[in-house]
């Protein structure tokens, strides 16, 4: 297992608990790529590899009139510019002489153990006790000495390989590199379906599928985050791969900023998949001597379809990811002042919600926007972190007593990375913004995104947070940013640079925040960008939890949970109860459909429960006691998705949680779409043991494990539109 190089043939070997990674060395020193998939010790996969002479595909010079032998056709580690491979590229640069070529040959490598650390960013890191082996291969382009270093670490547990890729300029000019992939990984097949998640702001990470076809498919977001509209996380599987069966990849970048996926089918029905930062207004100058490194990627295989991938990306994300101490610490259920007052709050209001939360079993307030500056609208004060005395008298201070004496913990939001005009800070300091000189930006919720790509603008930050934890007990912090960026230009840096500054922003960003989590590690931070704008691997480093989406109405939440949980744990769903008629869409739901929709996440309240009938909050009370009692299942049991709601016709959505022993389950059903004298459904279940028998609280069964494997339980046919039921396994 781990890392193996044979020296007579030249082929690597990563190899996982399940999986293997292959490329070799061919004997003109290119770096050939040829298998990943299920795992097969000591198998050399060069011979899948073969050659022709196919016209227009052009042969190295080195290939000494050898016209089988082309870079177009043949499976490459690392594709790039210039060296005559006609399909998408994962490197381009150019060099000091204006010319666009790097053609990379194998130089040397080294193996070491521990994680490779892309430096300044995020990246996977061992737990205790667990031990990781790196691989760094160094292809050399000969005529101009620039290296191109490709980077593995072989999480052998997780069956994950961590790749990332690093740039070293060695010649003796200045070059431009204007594309780095992370990733570039060639297939020698076609035939696969690409899945991706893409939405809208309030309707985030919906699940499309699509068989890959010839030419490229390109995905991604120029917006300066990971955005509402993409995520950096992609599947490719066989075509007839489902939940439980069938070759899923699984592509997910730890990275926050502008970034491209694309899958290509190419003339010869192979794929090729590369992904990294985007190269939408990326230039970066590098120095003779000078390196730029790319965030990393986490790649996965599972041969048990894409449940059996999830499973992977859910164990890695709640492990190998984040330093927090809230991964294993037991999460608050929190209220959240948002749609229960927006700016319209005061001291005593407050007080008196976090008095009526204590019954519904909340031990988390949240105050979120509108305490600070003249902040009465979105339109006015971001930047201005000085506590608004006429609402908040006593301080921060003085409402986080209160609130601690009821015996509740306090958080606080802020959205630092920005700034209004309308504000102090503004007026102090216009040139810290992102601005074009002699142009008027656009806006965005009328504010202006800081220049975080700057020293200064990050040390503000960071002074202005150390205050108001210094300041205040908060033990929460909720991290927003509530535009995209544009006028991507920063005051302090020459022109050469500026095709610099949206990766810089998102490097300033990951700065603040390693140092901040670093030094308040009792703090829980949950992340946010209009909901789930920015919920990537990147954030989910220093946020074990990021708000799912604004959206709270719970029909469209099931689909946007179903969706994030193909490549994020549910531990990391921000997820509230909120009131009816739901303040985005309209819709009544029952309240414990909320609830349970709300349990398939970090589960809590975002409503003002002055407001609630004596018997809604009695029902919110037993809400939270059923979230207490499954708490374990839900953070740190098996997910199973049991139904797609994209797919016609059965009119109810269910999950389940199953612990990783098999001993207790719980499955969830919202009914989604309801017609009267409808077929009797049935719901098989998953992650049991056969031979086991259950008990099935709630329709008061034992049953086999192969019966509820096999054929499942009969779907409740009483229950109406948006009514739930949850079924409680236990292990006889
Ligand atoms: C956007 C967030 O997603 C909301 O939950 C809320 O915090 C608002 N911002 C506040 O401005």
């Amino acid at each position: 297992m781990g890392i193996f190089y044979e020296e007579g043939k030249r082929i690597f070997y990563l190899t996982t608990k399940q999986t293997l990674y292959q490329m070799v060395v061919e004997e003109k020193g290119y770096l050939l790529h040829t298998y990943y998939g299920e795992r097969a010790d000591g198998e050399d996969f060069s011979y899948l590899i073969t050659r022709y002479d196919r016209g227009f595909s052009g042969n190295p010079n080195s290939a000494e009139g050898d016209r089988t032998f082309s870079l177009d056709a043949l499976p490459q580690e690392f594709p790039s510019l210039g060296a005559a491979d006609y399909r998408t590229t994962g490197l381009e640069l150019t060099n000091g002489d204006g010319s666009f070529a790097f053609e990379g040959i194998y130089e040397g490598h080294k193996i070491y153990s521990g994680a490779y650390k892309p430096e300044g960013m995020p990246g996977l890191k061992p737990e205790k006790d667990e031990d990781v082996q790196s691989l760094e291969i160094t292809l050399k382009d000969v005529a101009s000495g620039v290296k191109l270093i490709l980077c593995y670490t072989v999480f052998e547990e997780k069956d994950v390989i961590m790749r990332a890729a690093r740039l070293q300029n060695d010649s003796h000019e200045t070059i431009t590199v204007t594309k780095l992939s992370s990733v570039s990984l060639d297939f020698l097949e076609s035939g696969y379906d690409l899945i991706h998640f893409d939405g809208r702001h309030a309707m985030e990470r919906e699940m499309h599928r699509e068989p890959l076809g010839f030419g490229a498919r390109q995905f991604g977001s120029v917006r300066g985050t990971s955005s509402h509209q993409s995520n950096p996380f992609f599947i490719l599987c066989q075509r007839g791969a489902d939940e439980d069966r069938g070759d899923c990849y699984g592509f997910s970048l730890i990275y926050s900023g502008n970034f491209q996926f694309t899958a290509e089918k190419d003339q010869y029905d192979q794929t090729r998949v590369t992904m990294g930062i985007h190269p939408y207004q990326f230039s970066w100058q590098l120095r003779s001597g000078e390196s730029f490194a790319t965030p990393a990627v986490a790649l996965a295989f599972s041969s048990e379809g894409l449940t059996g991938l999830s499973h992977l990306y859910h164990d890695l994300y709640r492990r190998n990811l984040s330093s927090s101490p809230f991964l294993k610490k037991r999460r608050p259920v929190l209220i959240n002042s948002w749609e229960a007052a927006y700016f319209d709050l005061d001291h005593d209001s407050l007080v008196k919600m976090a008095k009526e939360a204590l019954p519904m079993g909340v031990n988390l307030f949240v105050l979120d926007d509108g305490w600070f500056g003249r902040r009465d609208n979105d339109d006015k004060a971001l930047g201005d972190w000085e506590v608004n005395t006429k609402k908040l008298p006593k301080g921060l201070s003085g409402l986080a007593e209160e609130i601690n004496a009821l015996g509740m913990e306090f958080g606080l939001w802020v959205e630092p990375e920005m700034v209004s005009e309308d504000s102090e800070l503004y007026r102090a300091h216009p040139d810290w913004c992102l601005s074009v000189p002699g142009r008027k930006g656009a806006r965005g919720r009328f504010q202006m995104v800081l220049d975080l790509s700057r020293k200064e603008v990050q040390d503000f930050i960071l002074d202005v947070m150390d205050r108001l934890l210094a300041d205040a007990n908060i033990t929460y912090i909720k991290w927003d940013m509530n535009r995209s960026l544009t006028d991507v230009y920063s005051r302090a840096r020459g022109k050469e640079e500026q095709g610099t500054v949206f990766h810089r922003y998102v490097c300033g960003l990951y700065r603040i925040l390693e140092e901040l989590t670093g030094k308040w590690p009792q703090v829980l931070f949950e992340g946010c960008s209009g909901g789930g704008g920015r919920f990537d691997a990147g954030m989910l480093a220093y946020h074990p939890q990021i708000w799912c989406s604004d959206n709270t109405d719970a029909i469209n939440r099931l689909k946007i949970q179903y969706g994030t949980s193909f490549g994020y744990p549910i531990s990391a769903m921000g997820a509230h109860v909120s009131v009816c008629p739901n303040h985005q869409t309209g819709r009544v739901v029952p309240l414990k459909t909320r609830g349970i929709t709300a349990m398939s996440g970090t589960f809590g309240y975002e409503l003002d429960p002055t407001k609630l009938t004596e018997e809604e909050k009695k029902e919110c009370g037993e809400l939270t006691r059923k979230f207490d009692c499954y708490y374990d299942l839900i953070f740190y049991g098996d997910y199973y998705r049991l139904t797609n709601p994209y797919e016609e016709g059965e009119g109810f959505m269910a999950w389940e949680f199953a612990d990783k022993e098999k001993k207790e389950a719980l499955v969830s059903i919202v009914i989604t779409d309801k017609e009267p004298n409808d077929a009797q459904r049935y719901l098989r279940l998953k992650g049991l043991k056969r031979d086991a028998k259950y008990r099935v609280e709630g329709l008061d069964l034992i049953v086999s494990g192969q019966a509820l494997l096999k054929a499942g339980i009969p779907v409740p046919r009483e229950l109406h539109e948006y009514d739930s039921v949850q079924f409680h396994l236990t292990e006889q």
